[in-house]
């Protein structure tokens, strides 16, 4: 599948996000917590929301889906997440943590790397260890069993944000009170503790470093909204930057875009918050910027590639440092086709501003690469292909019509 961009593109008008795909892969998985019903809904159309659902489904989980709401249920016993599935998609190892707690036994495969790095799990598999799980990894799977798990403390090396999810699952049905020290922060975090605390968990300090769960006998049904997407936002920000253009973002939480905000403004981008919505307007000359991805509240990882983009027709020299992920430079090679000037050291990127990107035939590598290509075809004069769109579609909905509403002249 390609995608075809005819630019140069000014995007204006108005677009909606969606809620946030981090947001609802871990939601869908706690949601196996439960006997009772649990309702989701503005459920985002993204391969990403279809490839956990099968998963669950397959695993004896009833799943329908009406329009953008979700009704999933457990039927009793639910049964290991097969191999096939598990692999398509890291986030499906999330099943683990509320499985262990459920029915104390599971059988998962290990997730493996993935073009931004080995991205291990040792650190969900450190947490259930200390709740009392007995963890065997063979033949590529890993056997975790617990009679029943025991609250306890568990510092994390690293703030993971997967690993953070998939134990506070995992406490939320241990016998006594467990504390996730040197937590991840991230408004998905936070958003996860209050649907679990909706089904009846005791999670407080989410948000926080330290957040301490309270483990309670049974969680019930819910029904459930998920926040919205902070990277599709801030996606369509920077598009708008980059292509100098003036767009109002709607279903954002400012609160949740202050990095990318600051970065743009740093970059010379006019931002005005308002309650609900961002109005973004580009300017023709763009500063250049320092960037350091680094866990919530610091700048996301997930909006490096999008900006690094836009930083190829800056004034003057960018520098971006990834810090997070070890190989998350996949997308320089294909903006190079596009005449970008950057050179890679390490973690970290050296942008030179160029007047402006050229059209090409390029390829997306991952979800946030391919939407990084997506700005600079629209930056660039003339015909842009992107070959292996699914990546795009895995976490943007919609992204093709919500992009031509803004004028962009893409399909
Ligand atoms: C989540 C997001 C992803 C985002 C990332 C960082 C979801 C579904 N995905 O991924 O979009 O880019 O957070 O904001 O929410 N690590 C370990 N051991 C572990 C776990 C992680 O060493 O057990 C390392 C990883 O290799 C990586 C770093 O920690 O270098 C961050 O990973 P983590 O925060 O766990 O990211 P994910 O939850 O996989």
């Amino acid at each position: 599948m390609a995608i075809k961009i005819t630019g140069p593109t000014i995007l204006r008008g108005e677009v909606e996000v969606s809620s946030s795909k981090n947001a609802i892969l871990p939601i869908l998985a706690g949601s196996l917590l439960s006997n009772d019903e649990v309702i989701i809904n503005k459920v985002p159309d993204i391969n990403d929301v279809d490839v956990i659902l099968e998963l669950i489904m397959d695993m004896g989980v009833k799943v329908e889906k009406k329009d953008n709401k979700l009704s999933i249920k457990c039927l009793g016993k639910i049964n290991n997440p097969s191999y096939e599935l598990v692999r398509q998609i890291r986030a499906s190892f999330l099943v683990m943590g509320p499985l262990l707690a459920k029915q104390g036994i599971v059988k998962i495969s290990l997730p493996g790397g993935c073009a931004i790095g080995t991205r291990p799990i040792d650190l969900h598999l450190k947490g259930f260890a200390a709740l009392g799980a007995d963890i065997q990894l063979s033949g590529g799977n890993v056997v975790a069993k617990a009679g029943e798990l025991i609250g306890n403390h568990i510092y994390l090396d690293f703030p993971s944000v997967g690993a953070t999810e998939n134990i506070m699952m995992a406490a939320t049905l241990a016998q006594g009170t467990s504390y996730i020290e040197n937590a991840a922060l991230e408004p998905e975090i936070v958003d996860l503790a209050n649907f679990l605390n909706l089904m009846g968990a005791k999670i407080t300090g989410a948000g926080s470093n330290v957040i301490k769960i309270e483990g309670v006998k049974e969680l019930k049904g819910v029904n459930y909204t998920p926040i919205p997407d902070r990277i599709e936002a801030g996606t369509y920000m920077v598009a708008t930057a980059a292509t100098r253009g003036e767009v109002i973002i709607k279903n954002v939480i400012p609160e949740h875009l202050k990095a990318i905000s600051a970065k743009l403004i740093e970059s010379g981008t006019i931002i005005d918050e308002q309650d609900k919505q961002i109005l973004v307007k580009g300017r023709n000359v763009v500063k250049p910027v320092y960037i350091k991805t680094l866990p919530y509240p610091g700048f996301p990882t997930d909006m490096q590639a999008q900006f690094m983009a836009y930083l190829c027709s800056a004034k003057g020299s960018s520098v971006i440092t990834e810090s997070v992920f070890e190989n998350r430079f996949m997308h320089v090679p294909e903006l190079l086709r596009m005449g970008a000037e950057i050179k890679t050291e390490g973690r970290t990127a050296i942008i030179k501003g160029i007047p402006t990107l050229t059209s090409a035939n390029v390829k997306a590598t991952d979800l946030r690469a391919g939407a990084a290509l997506v700005l600079a075809g629209m930056v660039a004069e003339g015909e842009s292909i992107i070959n292996n769109s699914h990546h795009i579609y895995r976490g943007y909905e919609n992204i093709i019509n919500k992009l031509k509403n803004l004028g962009a002249h893409i399909e």
